[in-house]
């Protein structure tokens, strides 16, 4: 092979410091997994002002002998933007301090998305994507099954530890996007006497919805055994079913983060019972996905759509749509009018209309 020289040797230098920056990628992804794991954003948080590298550890317990391991797993995510690293000018000592994202990493914060972040980067979870080439190659239904020969329902069904995470990973999603929706978008919920959230986990929601228009009854539907394991709150009623046999009925039906979760097929199915569960005239059904838009000015958006993307090609049977795909999923569902609303950052919400 030729040596590559001149521009050659500077593409190929390029190149290199390219795919290492992809490939890479999973350090920042288990550098942030560590700092949730050891509670960093906590302990800074507790000590109430910047903190020293010497104090932290003492607040972690680190080992003595790995302070200065600790220091460069600080150095990184301070550079990746999740701390602030400053010198004390008194004694020329480095400090740290929480920055906006890592605050939304303490674990009691009602907001905080730590769960979400353990789920995701959890073994059960990364092990698919280990057989994403071999399963491209067979006929099996996700990644997921060839790693663990079930989907992820199905598994979850009899690991309570799995199901657990993922129902705590669900509910911090619920209360950060519910916050936003009935704060900032409660005319979506005008009129209603009633709302039943389809797949609505163990009722985070649900009760959220209940909370803010007291005056509509709400209703968390969900597999029996995620129903079974939610603890009752009497705001609101636990039903236990299967959303491509029955749902019940209700003025609206809302669908957060479920369609995203299934072929096109499937949607069709559901959205189908859906609509048969709603009123003609008033009824609608609450959609809370994404809406890819690949010509987005924001390149970071549009690749976390499609690394969510991905997410589900690897998990379940699901995809992310663009405004076309969803509108044919619609009209399949017999649905004739749909508005969308790009309130919730990568996600929107969608009314749909008999
Ligand atoms: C991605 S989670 C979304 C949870 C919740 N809506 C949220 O966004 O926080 C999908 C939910 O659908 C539920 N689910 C899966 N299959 C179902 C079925 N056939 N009928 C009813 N719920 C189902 C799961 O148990 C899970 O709670």
């Amino acid at each position: 092979m030729e040596k590559p020289t001149g521009e050659a040797a500077k593409e190929l230098i390029q190149a290199q410091s390219f795919i290492w920056n992809h490939l890479l990628g999973v350090v920042g992804s288990m550098s942030l997994k560590c700092a949730v794991q050891l509670g960093i954003p906590d302990a800074i948080n507790r000590h109430g002002g910047p903190i020293t590298l010497p104090e932290l550890a003492d607040a972690l317990s680190v080992h003595p002998a790995k302070t200065l391991h600790l220091r460069r797993l600080m150095r990184t995510l301070a550079h990746s933007g999740f701390f602030e690293k400053q010198t004390r000018e008194a004694d020329g000592e480095e400090t740290y301090r929480l920055a906006t994202a890592s605050k939304y990493l303490l674990k009691d914060q009602a907001t905080g998305i730590s769960p979400f972040l353990l789920t995701v980067l959890d073994p059960v979870l990364i092990a698919p994507w280990h057989s994403l080439g071999d399963w491209l190659r067979r006929d099996e239904t996700t990644p997921f099954h060839v790693a663990h020969g079930e989907s992820y329902w199905e598994l979850m069904a009899h690991r309570p530890d799995v199901k657990e995470q993922f129902n705590e990973a669900m509910a911090c999603d619920a209360r950060l996007v519910i916050e936003v929706v009935v704060n900032e978008n409660g005319h979506v919920f005008k009129g209603l006497r009633s709302l039943v959230d389809i797949g609505g986990n163990t009722g985070t929601t649900a009760k959220a919805i209940a909370k803010a228009f007291p005056h509509v009854r709400c209703t968390t539907f969900d597999l029996p055994h995620v129903i079974e394991s939610a603890t009752r709150d009497a705001s609101i009623d636990y039903v236990g079913g299967d959303m491509f046999e029955r749902v019940p009925s209700a003025d609206a039906v809302m669908l957060k983060w479920i369609l995203h979760d299934w072929g096109d097929e499937d949607c069709v199915k559901i959205l189908k019972r859906c609509k048969e569960a709603i009123p003609k005239v008033g009824g609608k059904v609450i959609l809370i996905d994404m809406v890819v838009n690949p010509n987005s000015p924001s390149q970071e958006s549009t690749e976390s759509q499609y690394f969510f993307d991905m997410l589900m090609m690897v998990l379940c049977e699901g995809r992310e749509r663009e405004e076309h795909e969803w509108k044919k999923i619609f009209k399949d569902a017999g649905f004739t009018n749909y508005k969308i609303t790009p309130a919730l950052g990568l996600r929107s919400i969608i009314e749909l209309y008999h």
